[in-house]
């Protein structure tokens, strides 16, 4: 990967959550219920159509279309069982799709494993389980290097820029830090193979709203690097505050896509997701 420096470009400590990247049309999305991405042109990861479910069981998943363009960010809101946890497994490879593919800078890897996915620049952090509690934060963080080679120390050294309460804690069991330091964990061991893309699972399930802000202004700043972030939130609001592209689903199907501004102001979003 490359080896100039990814945070490089970072801002300064005060970024706000507004959206400081050009807006733009989005070509991508249709407005209403279906959504198709333009002719010819592709978003730089995509889950298009995808269709599937668990093993033998029923399809989750009905024909759902997510994307995330070159250093946007990405929200997947929607209720309690709607299928966005089973949307992120499918764009990693954790799902055996029946229809649809996944499309990664021009290149189909639906075929790929969640390990090639990895080494294509993919990194995912789940919602649950997202750490190693008994081991060191340290330890944490080089266990997200594994299929480095070089440059481990430099991009530790960038993790613990963007989170420096890990560098004062990095002796200590990460099973021992708070909920939001234990985020930062996953989210810097995620960082570790400086991925393109970085997919987040509820990244503040569990934290308090300060917490959660300071962790989106993290986020914002990774993104401002280029890294593309997919993330599923259960702080729908907030998060599609920070949304380039924001999707809403329902029973496994794209019920609302647009940008993170349209569905805030959508009364429909509103009514039905965002409590009025
Ligand atoms: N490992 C699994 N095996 C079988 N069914 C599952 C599994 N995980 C989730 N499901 C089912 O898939 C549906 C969607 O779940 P999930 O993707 O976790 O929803 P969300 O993340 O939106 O809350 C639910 O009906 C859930 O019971
Ligand atoms: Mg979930």
């Amino acid at each position: 990967m490359s080896g100039t420096d990814p945070y490089s470009d970072r801002g300064n400590k005060d970024v706000t959550i507004t959206n400081p990247r050009p807006g733009g049309t989005f070509p991508h999305v249709k407005h209403g219920d279906q959504v198709a991405p333009a002719a010819g042109e592709l978003p730089f990861l995509i889950g298009e159509n995808m269709t599937g479910g668990y093993g033998r069981g029923p399809d989750i998943l009905h024909d759902c279309t997510i994307f995330v363009d070159k250093g946007q960010i990405a929200v997947i809101v929607g209720p309690n069982g709607a299928g966005k946890s089973t949307g992120m497994k499918a764009v990693f490879g954790m799902l055996d799709l029946h229809g649809g593919r996944v499309v990664l800078d021009g290149e189909d890897i639906s075929d790929l494993t969640p390990q090639a996915r990895v080494a294509k620049g993919m990194a995912f952090v789940p919602q649950t389980n997202n750490i190693f509690t008994s081991m060191t934060v340290e330890e944490n963080l080089e266990m997200g290097a594994f299929l480095r080679r070089d440059g481990i120390r430099q991009t530790m050294e960038q993790v613990y820029d963007l989170f420096p309460i890990l560098k004062d804690k990095r002796r200590q069991m990460a099973g021992e830090l708070s909920g939001g330091q234990r985020q930062q964990v996953a989210v810097g061991r995620a960082l570790m193979t400086e991925p393109q893309l970085l997919m987040l699972d509820e990244p503040t399930a569990g934290v308090s709203p300060i917490v959660m802000d300071e962790l989106f202004d993290r986020i914002i700043e990774v993104a401002r690097t280029g890294i593309s972030i997919l993330m599923v939130e259960q702080n729908a609001r907030q998060a599609l505050e920070i949304a380039d592209t924001g999707f809403v689903l329902v029973q496994g199907r794209n019920a609302f896509t647009d940008t993170g501004k349209a569905l805030l102001a959508n009364e429909e979003v509103r009514r039905s997701f965002l409590g009025g």
